[in-house]
C-alpha cells in the first residue's frame, strides 16, 4: 500500500508512484485514484494482466474495461476512427470524468472489450492518475477498484476493504474528488449516446454535441442497456434500500420496520437529518448542493453496511446536472424500488 496523499514528500511520492507504475507493466493490477472513484489498473495491452483485473474483482467476463491513457497520442492505436465529436468532445472535458467508445483497433485484447468492436477510452484529470499513467507508459484498462457488486470505492480504505489480498497493491491519494463515475458516451454512432450518467453532466454534453440522446434504458423500465455494466445490480449495500419520494412518509416506514426489530437506516441530507429517529441517519451534503450528494453517496452507502443496517430509507434527489448520475446510482442500488 503506498501512501502518495498531498502531505508527502515529492522524493518519497516519486520513489512510490515509479514502483507502482513498475508493478503494472510486469502485468500486475494496482489500484489508484481518479478524479471519480478508485480504479484498478492493469496493462491494457497484455491480456493476462486484464484477466487478472477480472479475477481480483470477481467481475463477470461479459462487463468490458474502460482504458485510461494520460496523453492524446495514445488514443490512436486503440481506435480506428476519432469522429469531429469525439475530437470536440475531448477538447472541452480531456482530461475530466468523460469516457468516449470508440470503434476499437486489433490492438485491443477481446478481455478488455469483452467481445465487443468498440472500446472504452478515458483521459482521467488526478495528478496520481496521470503520474502513474505517464510512467507506466501503457494504456491502462481499469474498472472501479471495489468487489463486483459493492459501491465503488472513493478512499483507499474502501478499497483495502474489498481487495485487500487479491491485488499487488493501491496508492492512497485520499478521496476522490467526484465521488461517482465518469459519463459513458458512445460516439461510435450517428449521434453521441450516454449509456452511464456521470461526472460531465447531459447539459455540458449538449453545449458541444447539440443532438446528444440519452440511452433509451436509461430513460424507459425493461429495456435492455447498451452498456453491458449497466444491467447488473450494482453499487449495492448489503441492508435492502428504498426510496421514497416524499420525506414524511419515511418516518412511518422507520417506525414499523423498527417495531419488526430490524435495525433501520435513513439517508436525508443535512436539512432533515435530525428529524428521523433511526439506528444510522446519514447526512448526503445539504439540499440544493448536488456535487457534494454525489461525492458522499458512496461512502454513505458503505457506513450503512458498516452500522449492520437491515432496512435503508432514502430521499429522492433532483436530477439536474450531477443529480442524473446521482438518482442513477441510487436506484440501482435500490434495485429500482422506488415509493412514488
Ligand atoms: O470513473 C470511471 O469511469 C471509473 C474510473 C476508475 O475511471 N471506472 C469505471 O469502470 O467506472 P467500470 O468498469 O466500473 O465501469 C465501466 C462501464 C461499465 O458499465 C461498462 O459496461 C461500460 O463502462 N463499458 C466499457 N466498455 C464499453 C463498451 N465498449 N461499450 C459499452 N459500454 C462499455
Ligand atoms: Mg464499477
Amino acid at each position: 500500500r503506498w501512501n502518495v496523499n498531498k502531505s508527502m514528500n515529492l522524493q518519497n511520492k516519486e520513489k512510490y508512484l515509479q514502483e507502482a507504475a513498475q508493478w503494472i507493466k510486469q502485468g500486475n493490477v494496482v489500484a489508484f485514484p481518479t478524479e471519480t472513484v478508485y480504479g484498478l489498473g492493469g496493462n491494457a495491452l497484455d491480456s493476462d494482466a486484464v484477466k487478472e483485473i477480472f479475477r481480483a474483482k470477481g467481475r463477470p467476463n461479459d462487463n468490458p474495461l474502460i482504458v485510461h491513457i494520460a496523453d492524446r497520442a495514445q488514443l490512436d492505436e486503440l481506435v480506428t476512427e476519432i469522429p469531429e465529436v469525439a475530437e470536440k468532445l475531448m477538447k472541452a472535458y480531456w482530461p475530466g470524468p468523460l469516457t468516449l467508445i470508440f470503434k476499437a483497433s486489433d490492438r485491443v485484447p477481446s478481455d478488455v472489450t469483452a467481445g465487443l468492436d468498440t472500446v472504452a477510452v478515458r483521459m482521467p484529470s488526478h495528478p496520481v492518475a496521470r503520474e502513474l499513467l505517464l510512467k507506466a507508459d501503457v494504456p491502462v484498462a481499469a474498472p472501479s477498484a471495489n468487489l463486483s457488486g459493492r459501491p465503488s470505492p472513493t478512499t483507499a480504505d474502501h478499497v483495502w476493504t474489498d481487495l485487500a489480498g487479491r491485488i499487488a497493491g493501491v496508492i492512497d491519494g485520499g478521496p476522490t474528488g467526484v465521488g461517482l463515475e465518469s459519463t459513458v458516451l458512445d460516439i461510435s454512432g450517428q449521434h453521441p449516446v450516454i449509456f452511464r450518467p456521470g461526472g460531465i453532466t447531459l447539459e455540458q454534453i449538449a453545449e458541444v454535441a447539440a443532438d446528444v440522446e440519452l440511452d433509451q434504458a436509461l430513460v424507459t423500465e425493461g429495456q435492455a442497456p447498451k452498456s453491458p455494466g449497466m444491467k447488473y445490480t450494482h453499487y449495492a449495500p448489503k441492508g435492502s434500500l428504498t426510496l421514497v419520494r416524499d420525506p414524511d412518509r419515511i418516518h412511518e416506514l422507520v417506525a414499523s420496520e423498527t417495531a419488526q426489530g430490524n435495525r433501520v437506516g435513513v439517508l436525508t441530507t443535512e436539512n432533515r437529518q435530525h428529524k428521523y429517529k433511526a439506528d444510522f441517519v446519514f447526512a448526503c451534503g445539504a439540499d440544493g448542493d448536488l456535487a457534494k450528494t454525489a461525492a458522499l453517496l458512496y461512502n454513505g452507502l458503505r457506513q450503512f453496511d458498516d452500522h449492520h443496517i437491515d432496512v435503508i430509507y432514502s430521499e429522492v434527489f433532483p436530477e439536474s446536472g450531477v443529480g442524473a448520475a446521482v438518482m442513477n446510482r441510487l436506484l440501482k442500488a435500490a434495485g429500482g424500488r422506488i415509493i412514488e
